[in-house]
């Protein structure tokens, strides 16, 4: 069934109870397969999230000629030794924003790389500029023709790659250009988000010479050629950070296993501030509510180790629940506050003033409502909403939340959440515009 045609059904109030284990980092995964292309030889990736971007990634990576697919729960080979072409078009390239890997991995595989533009959640513009200029850096050329990027080089020569704005993609971009180029490439004011350095731990585990992921400035001396193996993708730290997030908001008790909780520091510290219990174990986080009453709090998305623009929505629904208002200031997207309005439908009361920045009054109960999610993560906060939420809510659109969020109904129910998939037909009146 497509998911345009399924609806979540949930019944709000219920504490979320008990454990729950969080699958590979789906930013990563992303990164990790694509990057596999540099690669001559077998890789298998394991801990890989079974969510719709994995499938659509692994469509593109076979279309190329190459070998990809699942051979276990969570276990990807991919095989690129043969691979046939640069060119990355189509709708499902269009789609997914991890899609703009594939012109530094085939840019460095085979010199040249022409890839539809990158898709993914509408927040705004989503520019490439900064991984063209990184490619420029290396000697290659690019053009954009009928929404192609074509690029190319005779040969990518290292140099200093300064991002004017810190960009995850561009940093991975870049690296992945670099890997296989002459010499040292330096990336200045690199992100240092966790995929970035799982990207290039992986990278190195293949053969690369990488040094200083997770820093401002990354390394990356060029290597002649990347022998396959075996790497294994490191949990989600945006999933954790929902079901984190989902404890506090049902005022439950919850274990989040199989995690680094150093990733989640930004968080749990506002989570803390809120007045809700953290205890933390070495690869686990148990979060509970024990607190008549949560705190009102302040809080801005930054890159990390700031708090996370892909948490800023799952945040924004806890802080309904708090006392007094709050704020929410959107730093890294132009326009990441549109859902707003579906959790104001709710009885959220949230206004949005200059597009960036979300004032919450807190403490105004939720009711069920059919809603919409309106991208992946505000998706996620939709169903957190609904948890919380006196009576029935209605989720459609799921497309976005199966994009990133793997077997989440499953367990929310293993945490006691009622929450159910149903077939929809038709999408109500109420939300044909919304949508
Ligand atoms: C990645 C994540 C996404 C997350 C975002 C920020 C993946 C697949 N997606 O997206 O979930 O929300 O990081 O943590 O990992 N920018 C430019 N020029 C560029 C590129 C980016 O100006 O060439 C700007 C963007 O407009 C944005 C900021 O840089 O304001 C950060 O974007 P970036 O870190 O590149 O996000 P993505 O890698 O697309």
């Amino acid at each position: 069934m497509n998911t345009n045609d399924e609806k979540m059904v949930i019944l709000g109030g219920v504490p979320l109870h008990g454990e729950v284990k969080i699958s590979g980092a789906k930013n990563s995964a992303v990164a990790v397969l694509v990057a596999s292309i540099l690669v001559k030889g077998k890789c298998v990736i394991e801990n890989v999230p079974r969510v719709s971007d994995i499938y659509d990634l692994i469509g593109i990576i076979k279309s190329l000629g190459c070998e990809a697919g699942f051979v276990g729960d969570d276990v990807v080979e991919v095989d690129c030794t043969n691979i046939k072409t640069h060119v990355a078009t189509g709708a499902a390239v269009r789609k997914i924003r991890a899609s703009s890997y594939f012109m530094g991995a085939l840019l460095g595989r085979l010199g040249r790389a022409s890839v539809d533009l990158p898709g993914g959640c509408d927040f705004g513009v989503r520019p490439i500029d900064l991984h063209l200029k990184g490619f420029k850096a290396l000697g290659a050329e690019s053009d954009i023709e009928y929404g192609v990027v074509n690029i190319r080089a005779d040969r990518l020569t290292g140099d200093t790659v300064y991002m004017d704005v810190v960009s995850v993609g561009a940093t991975i971009d870049v690296m992945l250009a670099a890997v296989l180029a002459d010499g040292m490439t330096v990336i200045d004011s690199a992100a240092k988000e966790p995929h970035v350095v799982d990207v290039a731990n992986f990278l190195n585990s293949m053969g690369a010479n990488i040094r200083g992921a997770g820093t401002d400035v990354i390394k990356i001396r060029g290597v002649k050629e990347l022998h396959g193996g075996m790497f294994s993708v490191i949990p989600d730290q945006i999933e954790a950070g929902t079901f984190m997030i989902a404890a506090a908001a049902t005022g439950g008790d919850v274990v989040v296993n199989n995690i680094i909780p150093k990733h989640m520091e930004s968080l749990s510290a506002k989570l803390e501030e809120m007045g809700v219990g953290i205890d933390e174990y070495d690869e686990a986080i148990r979060v509970y509510v024990d607190k008549p009453e949560l705190r009102r709090c302040n809080v801005k998305t930054q890159p990390y180790p700031g708090f996370p623009t892909d948490l800023q929505p799952q945040m924004l629904v806890l802080l309904t629940k708090a006392k007094g208002n709050s704020t929410m200031t959107e730093n890294v997207w132009e326009n990441r506050l549109q859902y707003v309005g579906e959790l104001n439908r709710m009885g959220a009361s949230i206004t949005v003033e200059g597009g960036d920045m979300a004032i919450v009054e807190g403490g105004t109960p939720l009711t069920g409502a059919p809603v919409c999610a309106k991208d992946l993560r505000a998706g996620a906060a939709m169903v957190i909403a609904a948890l919380m939420a006196r009576g029935v809510t209605e989720i459609y659109n799921l497309k976005y939340i199966d994009r990133g969020y793997e077997d989440f109904e499953k367990k929310l129910k293993s945490l006691g959440a009622q929450i159910t998939r149903r077939c929809v037909n038709p999408m109500p009146e109420v939300l044909k515009a919304a949508k």
